[in-house]
């Protein structure tokens, strides 16, 4: 794991040199460059590893069952391990709701989720989330700092639309999600 993330790191700093090199010639504002060096980083990256700009998806039946019903099915990878076992251990007051999960359903669901939570995710997000969180313990992907970020340039009143409603209903506007994809192309804000 460290040894990868090391390769990881020499491999990114490769690619940030080059396209720094590249477009050292053009004109443009930190922010605007900052974003198109991600952008060719992902490239890079999406050339070598097939899928690694995919989640996992949740395949898991009670997992499905009972955490579907009332919101978008969050990709395990999007939180780490420890923020799951603090959702699941206040699943009695789940932002205003009580699941009401017997024991072993409640055991269930969440021994699925630290299968592979953001420390062990495969694709590109699930390492950014965790780097940017530290050593906090987020309740939800909305505010992990790293999804904050990506998000900034869209207005409150964008979330207040009637089709999408909230911040959290990735499904709303990432059209692929259903399926993992999270990839900027897939991106739909609905007009309404
Ligand atoms: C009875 C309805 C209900 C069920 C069932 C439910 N949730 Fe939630 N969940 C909510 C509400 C309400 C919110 C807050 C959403 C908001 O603020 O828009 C939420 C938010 C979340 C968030 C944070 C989303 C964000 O903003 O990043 C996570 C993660 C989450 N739920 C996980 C689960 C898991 C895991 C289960 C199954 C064990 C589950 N939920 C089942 C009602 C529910
Ligand atoms: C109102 C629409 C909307 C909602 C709701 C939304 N997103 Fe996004 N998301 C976007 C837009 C727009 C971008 C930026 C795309 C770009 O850079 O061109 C983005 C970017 C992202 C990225 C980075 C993609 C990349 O590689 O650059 C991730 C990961 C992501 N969103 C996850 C989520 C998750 C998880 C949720 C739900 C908790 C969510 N989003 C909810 C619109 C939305």
């Amino acid at each position: 794991m460290k040894i990868r993330y090391v390769v990881k790191q020499i491999l990114i700093a490769g690619i940030l040199t080059l396209s720094l090199a590249v477009n050292a010639s053009v004109f443009a504002d930190e922010d605007e460059e900052g974003e198109r060096h991600e952008r060719h980083e992902k490239h890079e990256k999406g050339g070598r590893h097939k899928g690694a700009g995919r989640v996992a998806i949740a395949e898991n039946a009670i997992y499905k069952s009972e955490c579907s019903s009332c919101h978008f099915l969050y990709p395990p990878e999007f939180l780490p391990k420890r923020s799951w076992e603090a959702l699941m251990k206040g699943s009695d007051r789940h932002f205003g709701e009580n699941l009401a999960l017997d024991e072993k359903t409640g055991k269930e669901i969440l021994s699925y989720l630290i299968e592979s939570p953001a420390e062990r995710g495969s694709s590109e997000w699930a390492g950014k989330i965790l780097k940017s969180i530290g050593s906090a313990t987020p309740l939800r992907i909305t505010e992990v700092p790293y999804i904050l970020k990506e998000h900034r340039k869209i207005k409150p009143d964008v979330f207040k639309r009637k089709s999408i409603g909230s911040f959290s209903n990735c499904g709303a506007c990432h059209t692929g999600a259903a399926q993992g994809d999270f990839e900027e192309d897939s991106v739909s804000i609905p007009k309404q």
